[in-house]
């Protein structure tokens, strides 16, 4: 049904591209100029600005280079053409983005495209935001979003939609909130496989999303409670090595203002330089915990300086020392910014765009002492955990529709 609702689409702008437009005999590549714009003559799957006006005939006033191909070339009043409009999505901050084929990037685009509301609407190029009047074109590249306050601080309200405390006990009323986790899906937490249990209160029970502070009144706290604990099949908990943990949820989360999940780590989403740790872990080494959700920024340690931070040792639990593919420690040089107990499970993040997503670039796992001078704290690499992650949260679906349409081809 999908393939054949797009494919009308496309028939459908065709017809209309081709039936009532001038045609300025230019080839493909050409400079076109028309009324206040300069074009590049584009294909039409190439060109954004005619999908984003597929429903306005009237935006007729783009004129054709030709039609002499299978598909018309148009006048486009992009700076810059895609791949393949199919392929890209819009967004009015950030720019485009492009689908590449792989779950965990793909749902990151589905879920920053849910957000917009403006995403296909009807661009008329000269009052359009990005409109360019130098070169008197609209530019829609990608821009990578401004980076975020320094220092370690107080969250604010809904900052940090993707946040989730997890909770550990039989009932709400005895539940002891202890790790964090991540929002990355309708169903599923992303967290660290050691808090999947805790010492005291056994398995993690519950997970609560939508909160800044502990102390927040009942109705803004959302509890789901735990169908499935999945921690990653090696993890073994006598060792620090892959400290990561999918949990299913009961039920799906509402997406709202207050709860949004974060997009992975893939290497190709465009995000700041700059990461952070948030948590309601304690404040400092044997400080109490924080009741509203901290932030703090921190830096990338070298490879020497993590395994200088984390070296070879049974009592440690790094049996073979840090280990650079699967973590990373992140802390600060000159300062004592860090992350503390409580704060595990939680995201190592960077942001994605002015609405608040995140990509979660590690799960924080463990650190000596923390809030040490020139200490570091040690996270789980999300990256080389992508794939384990993609075939239990989207598992491929095949739709038996979609069969039964190529059957009939
Ligand atoms: C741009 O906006 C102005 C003011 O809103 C309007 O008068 C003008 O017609 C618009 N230009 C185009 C090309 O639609
Ligand atoms: C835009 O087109 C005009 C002619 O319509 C031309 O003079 C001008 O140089 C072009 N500008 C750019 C940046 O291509
Ligand atoms: C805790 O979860 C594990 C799955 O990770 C399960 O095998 C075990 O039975 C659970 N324990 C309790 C007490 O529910
Ligand atoms: C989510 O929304 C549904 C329908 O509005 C509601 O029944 C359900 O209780 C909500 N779930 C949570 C956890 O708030
Ligand atoms: C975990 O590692 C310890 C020490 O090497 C070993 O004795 C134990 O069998 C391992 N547990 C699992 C579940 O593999
Ligand atoms: C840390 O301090 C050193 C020496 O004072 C300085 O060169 C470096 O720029 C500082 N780093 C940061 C991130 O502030």
């Amino acid at each position: 049904m999908y393939y054949l609702i797009f494919i009308l689409l496309f028939i459908d702008k065709l017809v209309s591209i081709s039936g009532t437009k001038e045609v300025l005999n230019l080839p493909a590549g050409a400079e076109c100029a028309y009324g206040k714009y300069n074009g590049t003559c584009t294909e039409y799957y190439a060109c954004f600005a005619i999908y984003g006006d597929y429903r306005d005939k009237d935006y007729a006033a783009m004129p054709n280079c030709n039609l002499d191909g299978d598909s018309p070339v148009v006048c486009c009043p992009d700076c810059e053409v895609v791949d393949n409009i199919r392929t890209a999505e819009y967004f009015d901050d950030i720019g485009i983005r492009y689908k590449k084929g792989t779950m965990a990037h793909d749902k990151c685009i589905e879920y920053l495209s849910a957000l917009y509301k403006h995403k296909t609407g009807p661009r008329d190029p000269v009052n359009h935001s990005n409109w360019k009047e130098k070169v008197k074109c609209v530019s829609d590249i990608a821009k990578i979003p401004r980076p975020t306050l320094a220092g370690g601080r107080n969250a604010k309200r809904d900052d940090h939609p993707h946040m989730a405390l997890l909770g550990y006990g039989a009932d709400l009323e005895s539940v002891e909130w202890s790790c964090g986790g991540s929002v990355i899906s309708e169903k599923f937490v992303l967290t660290a496989a050691h808090c999947v249990s805790e010492s005291r209160f056994g398995n993690v029970t519950y997970v609560a999303v939508g909160i800044l502070k502990r102390s927040d009144p009942s109705e803004v706290w959302q509890h789901h409670k735990v169908k499935r604990i999945i921690p990653y099949p090696e993890y073994n908990s006598s060792f620090v090595y892959h400290d990561i943990a999918l949990l299913e949820i009961e039920g799906e989360f509402n997406f709202s203002k207050t709860v949004q999940p974060a997009c992975l780590d893939t290497d190709d989403m465009i995000s700041t330089r700059e990461v952070e740790a948030i948590g309601w872990g304690e404040l400092g080494h044997r400080k109490g915990l924080a009741d509203t959700l901290q932030v703090v920024n921190l830096e990338e340690f070298s490879t020497e300086e993590c395994v200088d931070q984390y070296p070879r040792g049974e009592r440690n639990r790094l049996i073979n020392g840090f280990d650079d593919v699967i973590q990373m420690c992140y802390g600060s040089h000159n300062d004592s910014k860090d992350t503390c107990k409580g704060d595990s499970g939680g995201p190592l993040q960077r942001l994605i765009n002015k609405h608040h997503q995140y990509e979660v670039i590690g799960v924080t796992s463990s650190g000596s002492k923390c809030g040490i001078k020139g200490g570091a704290g040690l996270y789980t690499r999300v990256e080389p955990y992508i794939k384990w992650i993609e075939d239990i949260v989207w598992p491929l679906v095949i739709d038996p529709d979609a069969l039964k349409f190529f059957d009939n081809l």
